[in-house]
């Protein structure tokens, strides 16, 4: 079956191979293929389920996980061996086989991933359960599947596992009262804008931080009050403008080392700032916005100013829940930049990995 992945550069001539690019990211040159793979699995696990993958998108940490998995493709392919590895972290498939203990899928239904985390429902260890979610065929345990309604569509679903469960554990974390300031930070980014979908339910002002201003009309109508460059983060009217209404009651941040530096003095005495990531996940990262963070002098501050510093990692499956409960009820929903397919693999790739503005995911999607 087709089959998206970062491949050796010896596919090229192969037959498997139904079309090839060159990716260039971060220096390296980049071979991706649409393979053609045959995939079979000869027993399924008594708690085991069959999908067949219909969408995926990437996410910001797949960028490294591309990058790592071209250095194996070509390191391991120099006695003249074919390798690929397939890309993304999230999907959207039809169960097509279970085991005889599955007890809540059945064949025939829609799924995507859960990536509870640290534990999955089940009570074993979680996460994410592939960040090969391209493979045509992927056989997982039925605690990393959680069924979707039938009002998903196929786009909105390869895209929303990530987003959903992170954002609604760190807002469940925040713990947030109706009037407060809240700054989002990296707000075009898919998880900020994943937070100011979230955020409207809460009836807070929301404030957004970008680099630049080209998206700050659709922010605001996306329901952010008000927009913020990082530029002037540091700047006198920025600091008027948070000591107006007493600082930020919470900061959400997927980028700490891009953003904790500016925005800490911003937080209000008892406020809260929680991060998911950091900007530099590879060495091959450019980070012309690097500040050397001392962390003392962050503690020091979120002692004598009461501040919280919160870090977190995905969500749980209640998480996630909810954030399916809102997704139907009109409340929350993951916005869609693009969707392409296999006559268009290289937009893929440049969208989703920056080297096209983008505002939202991008999808792929197989016949
Ligand atoms: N731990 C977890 O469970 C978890 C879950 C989800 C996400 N995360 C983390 O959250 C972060 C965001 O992930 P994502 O998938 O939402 O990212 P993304 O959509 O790829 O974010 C890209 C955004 O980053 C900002 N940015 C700043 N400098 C940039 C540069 N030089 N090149 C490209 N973008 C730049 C831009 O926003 P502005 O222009 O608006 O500033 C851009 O829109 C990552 O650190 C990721 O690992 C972690």
């Amino acid at each position: 079956m087709e089959t998206v992945a970062v491949c050796s550069s010896n596919f090229k001539k192969n037959e498997r191979c139904l079309d090839y690019i060159e990716f260039e990211m971060c220096d390296s040159v980049i071979p991706i293929a649409l393979l053609d793979v045959d995939q079979s699995f000869e027993k399924v696990p008594e708690d085991g389920v069959v999908v067949e993958i219909n969408a995926f998108s990437c996410n910001y940490r797949d960028k490294s996980i591309v990058i790592h998995s071209n250095d194996k493709c070509r390191n391991q392919s120099v006695s003249g061996n074919l390798y690929y590895y397939p890309v993304g972290s999230e999907f959207v498939g039809k169960v097509v086989e279970i085991g005889n203990e599955v007890k809540h899928l059945r064949i025939g239904d829609r799924v995507i991933p859960d990536g509870a985390y640290p534990l999955k429902a089940d009570g074993t260890f979680g996460g994410l359960p592939t960040n090969c979610a391209s493979q045509r065929f992927q056989m997982l345990s039925q605690a990393y599947l959680k069924k979707i309604p039938d009002t998903m569509s196929d786009e909105v679903a390869a895209a929303f596992t990530i987003a959903g469960q992170t954002v609604y554990s760190m807002l469940r974390k925040l713990d947030l009262k109706f009037g407060q300031s809240i700054l989002v930070t990296a707000a075009t980014s898919n998880t900020s804008l994943a937070v100011i979908s979230a955020l409207r339910k809460y009836n807070v002002n929301i404030y957004a931080c970008s680099t630049s201003d080209a998206n700050f009309d659709k922010l605001k109508e996306l329901g952010v009050n008000e927009c913020i460059t990082k530029s002037s983060l540091e700047s006198r009217e920025t600091a008027l403008l948070t000591s107006s209404f007493g600082g930020f009651d919470a900061v959400i941040d997927p980028f700490f080392d891009l953003y904790l530096y500016p925005v800490f003095g911003h937080i209000k005495n008892g406020g809260k700032y929680i991060t998911c990531g950091l900007y530099a996940q590879n060495g091959k990262f450019e980070n012309q916005n690097k500040q050397q963070l001392d962390f003392g002098m962050f503690l020091g501050t979120s002692i004598s100013q009461n501040i919280s510093i919160i870090g977190n990692c995905l969500g749980t499956t209640s998480d996630l829940d909810m954030a399916l409960k809102d997704f139907e009820a009109g409340i929350f929903d993951i916005r869609i930049d693009s969707v392409w397919d296999k006559s268009n693999l290289l937009h893929f790739f440049q969208k989703t990995f920056h080297q096209v503005p983008r505002l939202g995911k991008v999808i792929f999607k197989y016949d």
